[in-house]
């Protein structure tokens, strides 16, 4: 008998003592996931510092891309610069680091000195990846060559690499649920250099002793993305007049996770990392996928004027399902807790409150 409690039952708040005194380099992290988790793991008392050169999603992109009308390019503004003043509040620092060049990176281990690193460059898209596949190499890829070159002479102080990989690395399902025992079969650029991502990984672990974690996320929404995932998208859609577009009636399912359920397992999988050696990966998600239909409807409920459009279904449409999070649950004590039903409609109501606010400062001026 141990007096230790099993890990399904670590409250949240008792892992505050272990990322106090971390500093917690994040590389990519002034995007959607990257500032929810610094803002995560910053009010658990970790010291975190985000590299990041501004490239992907970008106040830049922003105001330069054509296509944009002018709320959203507003709204998109607004979520960007948003992101800066809670980072700034929270006393996350933010370095601008083309993580592409070793130098460039060096420089900031050397200055944020970390215990830990997590790797979210990327182009964040299978769709924009496939345009560019040899800016997806060079984002994916040699930011994360340099990341390991640089933690490989400091396993001593740097405890855990963690990669943010994907649920594309498993291609089309063959049934309703993945775990991560499940043979990965990626297809296209951006899965394929994800999963050659987590070999690489995992062969600085067997070769160099470097402590990897490596997670596996999959169709997340949540405030202040504005990467137009179907989930930002139908939203929007919704708001603009313009069709919810339901492809073979809206039966494609995903594992649909909010951005607050991500930033929960990762932190645990950050917290609980205790040995240098160790290493595990994990689907974080909710673990129960839902279809696209569901999903229109809740914004329907929410914008009641929202267009419903079905379409036939594309032949290389990916099939997805559920992705288990037996392992996370077992190991972190990682459990979700927004539903579609509370967190996506949570996210609706915020992203109508934000738009109607775009549209007020832009009559203003
Ligand atoms: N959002 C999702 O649904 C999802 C799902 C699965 C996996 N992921 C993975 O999670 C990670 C983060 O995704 P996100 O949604 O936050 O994407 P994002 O586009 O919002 O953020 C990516 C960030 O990486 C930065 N970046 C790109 N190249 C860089 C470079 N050379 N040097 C420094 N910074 C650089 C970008 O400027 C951007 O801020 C990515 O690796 C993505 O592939 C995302």
């Amino acid at each position: 008998m141990t007096d230790t409690p099993p890990v399904t039952d670590i409250p949240y708040d008792s892992l505050k003592p272990k990322l106090s005194g971390q500093r917690i380099l994040l590389i990519g992290g002034a995007g959607f996931i990257g500032h929810n988790l610094a803002l995560g793991l910053s009010a658990m008392g970790a010291e975190v510092a985000i590299a990041d050169n501004l490239m992907v999603n970008s106040l830049i992109e922003n105001s330069f891309e054509s296509k944009r009308d002018l709320v959203q390019r507003q709204a998109y503004q607004h979520f960007l610069l948003s992101r800066f003043e809670l980072l700034r509040e929270a006393g996350v620092r933010l370095i601008n680091c083309d993580a592409r060049h070793l130098a460039d990176l060096g420089r900031v281990f050397e200055d944020v000195r970390p215990t830990k690193v997590v790797h979210l460059a990327a182009i964040a898209s299978a769709v924009d990846a496939k345009k560019e596949p040899g800016l997806t190499f060079d984002l994916q890829l040699i930011t994360l060559r340099n990341a390991l070159e640089l933690v490989r002479p400091r396993i001593d102080a740097i405890n855990q690499v963690m990669f943010l990989s994907s649920s594309t690395v498993y291609g089309d399902f063959e049934g309703d649920t993945v775990d991560e025992t499940t043979f990965p079969r990626p297809e296209g650029i951006y899965a394929n250099a994800k999963f050659m991502g987590e070999r690489l990984v995992r062969t600085y672990r067997t070769q160099y002793g470097v402590g990897t974690t490596v997670i596996r996320p999959s169709a997340l929404y949540g405030e202040r993305c504005i990467s137009r995932r179907v989930s930002q998208a139908f939203v929007e859609n919704a708001l603009t007049g313009k069709p919810l577009l339901l492809e073979g009636g809206g039966d494609g399912r995903l594992d649909f996770t909010y951005i607050e359920d991500l930033v929960q397992g990762m932190v645990r999988a950050l917290a609980l990392h205790d040995a240098p050696e160790k290493s595990s990966t994990y689907n974080i998600t909710f673990g129960n996928a839902r279809t696209i239909a569901e999903l229109a409807a809740i914004v329907k409920d929410v914008v009641p004027g929202a267009i419903l459009e079905e379409r036939p279904r594309a032949m290389d449409k990916p099939i997805r399902g559920t992705l288990s999070i037996e392992r996370a649950s077992r190991e972190l004590g990682f459990k979700p807790d927004w539903p579609l039903e509370t967190g996506y409609r949570r996210y609706c109501e915020w992203y109508v409150d934000a738009w109607e606010r775009a549209k007020r400062q832009l009559e203003r001026n």
